[in-house]
């Protein structure tokens, strides 16, 4: 039975067939949440997720039928994390969802709150990121932290998601909603969205494909809670639905029920 004071009881795990089934089953979430979002609101809000999984989707954003059921240009784009390194540096989160997503939909740069990594001092990159956070939702310096729409996350091999790397004082974070921080493998300077933030966020959805993933993703989901070590437990959004939307062979050492569809 699981105990429903562990808010990990409650996200939902979708296990599709491949990768390109994750990325279908995620670019419909997204155009569901934004077309939604965008009934009321004047924009929505989204933070893209880095490394290599998410470029499937954001190709079948730009180039599917999403393209034409959201209005991108009320749609802001952020990160949840980035390289310190330039935003045309093939390393770059930001490079890979320009040429994936930002430039065949011509997103307006006012509509792109890149993360600026290639800043020689990374902690004031990491401020005046929270400072543009800050600015963009009309906050003033005491406010508490805004909810971003929908928030796209991957997890690495170890448990990563953003640059929230195992035992690494990002994770000790309490206060800040951006901080430098260490990848263990290069390049190692990250800048990342912190739980404070994340946590915040009205949708998240984490995308995991790849056996390499099944072992992390078994313990993050049914090991025991333990988010400096297993940084993407840490991430347990206090206002909205978390969702895993995983191809089988990243699901494939689960236990638990999951809902499996597709083919
Ligand atoms: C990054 C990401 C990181 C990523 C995971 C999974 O900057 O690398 O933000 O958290 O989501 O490492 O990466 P893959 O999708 O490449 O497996």
């Amino acid at each position: 039975m699981e105990n429903p004071l562990d808010r990990r009881a409650r996200p939902s795990i979708t296990v599709l067939e491949d990768p390109r089934a994750v990325a279908r089953d995620a670019a419909e979430r997204v155009t569901t949440v934004a077309t939604d979002v965008l009934r009321t609101a004047d924009a929505f809000r989204l933070v893209l997720s880095g490394g290599s999984t998410p470029a499937a989707l954001y190709e079948m954003l730009a180039g599917g039928e999403a393209r034409d059921r959201i209005a991108w240009t009320r749609v802001h784009f952020f990160w949840g994390d980035e390289r310190c390194v330039a935003p045309n540096d093939p390393a770059s989160n930001y490079r890979m969802a320009r040429k994936a997503l930002l430039d065949p939909l011509k997103i307006p740069a006012s509509n792109i709150h890149r993360i600026r990594g290639e800043a020689a001092e990374p902690d004031a990159a990491a401020r005046d990121y929270e400072s543009e956070i800050r600015e963009h939702f009309g906050l003033g310096p005491s406010d508490p932290p805004p909810s971003f729409d929908l928030i796209l996350l991957g997890m690495g091999a170890d448990g990563h998601t953003a640059a929230l790397f195992p035992k690494t004082p990002a994770m000790e974070e309490r206060t800040r909603w951006v901080v430098p921080n260490r990848a263990p493998a290069p390049p190692e300077a990250r800048l990342t969205l912190t739980p404070v933030l994340i946590n915040r966020a009205r949708w998240v959805v984490f995308l995991v494909t790849g056996s390499d993933k099944a072992k992390a993703l078994k313990e993050v989901l049914e090991g025991p809670a333990d988010p400096v070590r297993l940084p993407a437990q840490g991430i347990r959004p206090e206002n909205g639905p978390l969702e895993w939307i995983c191809d089988k062979a990243a699901a494939s050492y689960l236990r638990r029920l999951t809902t499996e569809r597709g083919p």
